[in-house]
């Protein structure tokens, strides 16, 4: 036991977030502050905008007073009427002005003032100040802006009288609060509806997923032929579904190889199996002499031999393929590698008429298992000794490419056809079974070859031209690399 807790008690302490979930809470955290950003960006302006419309109102007031005592200090007249009709004439946003003697006596109130603003603290409040406003609360808990300024009387100046002005602001402040009650409500729905609207953004997004999910989960050695139709999907999960679509495709071919291959391998037994199963019943259905059985044995001795061939060859492919298969490697002279199955050869040969060169007699040596080095070019040898024509050749080479080794079987045979080649590594391909058959071939000769090159890190090529003859070409790395 592990002393690290499982994958799975860990996914039980933290459940997996779904991505619909962590995209909408990222869609509807990024929303919200876009949404709080604008707003109180906005809220500020307009603050300051209306700030500055007051501020401009005051100084405009101001200007015209000022104007007013310096061209024309004497007329009372249009002085009174300045401060008290304007401001009467308005019902929202009203403004109050106070004209003040240099001893501070007022000259002229606008009426109404002192019942909203409490005059001693305007006064006290805004003296020494420069003109930029100031804040007060009024006598009825309205919000002012209040200004004051000293301004020179008549031209030239004789004397400075002081000039007080206020205005009411609660409309302003009135807009504000109500911008603030939006704000908080805009706020509260989207925080209720960006994580609703993210959530069915996101979940649309990933339906694809959870389509190619559910066909992954159906998806058994029987169903293989099954695909995910990627109409419609967006391109990055076209492609998921592609790749998935191809995987299946391997899938599929391979299973049926595997079926194929079984059932090749079915009948490839079954055939010496009823072979021996036949001559025994046909030799005990009545008395034999003793050379009668002596014939049926030998026969069922060869379909016997035949048979536990195959098995072995079967054998030997499938722990080939095992990763745990272990080469006994060795350092091999190629060279005398050569010479050894040469010489095995060579009578078989002359026997069948074709002349068996060995070409590759350097001094060449690699890192090989040789025992099924050997089991290679006997295969290779025994394949372009069956399928040449007395009169032909068949040429054994070795040379030295780089840090592989290169060796090559050729024939002046009959050749394989062109579709055929790419098959002839396959188990139990044969390109004319009933030829082969005769011949004892089971089709898994040129297979095992491919697989101890495999094995060995190396590769197998075939090339072909029919009629002209056939070339095997082994290429191996010198050292061994696994
Ligand atoms: N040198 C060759 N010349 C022509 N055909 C060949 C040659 N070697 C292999 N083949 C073809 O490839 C097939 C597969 O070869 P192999 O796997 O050795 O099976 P087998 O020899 O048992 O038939 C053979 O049946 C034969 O048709
Ligand atoms: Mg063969």
């Amino acid at each position: 036991m592990s002393s690290k807790p499982s994958r799975s008690a860990l996914a039980a302490l933290h459940p997996r977030k779904t991505l619909a979930f962590r995209l909408s809470a990222a869609y509807s955290l990024a929303g919200l502050i876009l949404v709080i950003l604008a707003t109180a960006s906005l809220y500020i302006v307009l603050r300051t905008e209306l700030n500055r419309s007051t501020e401009l109102f005051l100084a405009d007031k101001l200007h015209v007073l000022q104007t007013m005592l310096r061209e024309r200090p004497d007329d009372g007249e249009a002085l009174n009427e300045e401060i008290e009709l304007e401001s009467q004439a308005r019902r929202y946003q009203q403004f109050y002005i106070r004209l003040l003697d240099e001893r501070g006596v007022p000259i002229m109130t606008t009426s109404g003032m002192a019942e909203q603003l409490d005059l001693v603290e305007l006064a006290s409040r805004t003296r020494g100040r420069s003109e930029r406003p100031i804040a007060m609360v009024g006598r009825h808990g309205k919000p002012f802006r209040v200004t004051s300024a000293s301004v020179a009387v008549g031209t030239p100046p004789t004397h400075n009288d002081t000039v007080q002005i206020a205005i009411d602001i609660s409309q302003e402040d009135d807009l504000l609060a109500r911008y603030r009650f939006w704000f908080w409500g805009i706020l509260l729905m989207t925080s209720v509806l960006f994580p609703l609207v993210g959530f069915r953004i996101a979940r649309d997004g990933i339906r694809p997923v959870e389509e190619i999910a559910a066909i992954a989960r159906r998806i058994t050695s029987t169903s293989l032929r099954e695909r995910i139709e990627s109409e419609g999907y967006p391109s990055e999960l076209a492609s998921l579904a592609g790749t998935f679509n191809e995987m299946l495709e391997r899938l599929e071919e391979s299973f049926e190889r595997i079926s194929r291959f079984t059932a090749d391998i079915a009948h490839d037994l079954r055939t010496p199996v009823n072979n021996i199963r036949g001559e025994a019943e046909v030799a005990l259905a009545r008395p034999r002499t003793a050379d009668e059985y002596r014939d049926v044995l030998e026969s069922s001795l060869e379909e016997s031999v035949r048979l536990s061939e195959l098995i072995g060859d079967l054998l030997f492919l499938a722990r080939a393929e095992s990763p745990f298969t272990e080469l006994h490697r060795e350092t091999v002279n190629i060279g005398e590698l050569l010479t050894t199955v040469h010489d095995y050869y060579e009578a078989s040969a002359s026997d069948a008429g074709i002349s068996l060169v060995n070409d590759g007699t350097e001094p060449l040596s690699a890192e090989l298992d040789r025992s099924l080095m050997l089991r290679v070019m006997s295969n290779l040898i025994s394949n372009a000794i069956a399928h040449t024509p007395p009169g032909g050749t068949v040429t054994l080479a070795a040379k030295n490419e780089d840090a592989a080794i290169r060796i090559e079987v050729s024939d002046t045979g009959v050749g394989i056809p062109v579709e055929a080649l790419p098959r002839v590594f396959d188990r139990f391909f044969r390109v004319d079974p009933s030829r082969s058959k005769a011949s004892g071939g089971t089709g898994l000769g040129l297979a095992i070859v491919l697989s101890i090159l495999t094995l060995h890190g190396g590769s197998a090529e075939i090339t072909s031209q029919l009629g002209r003859g056939t070339r095997v070409t082994l290429r191996m790395p010198v050292l061994a690399t696994r």
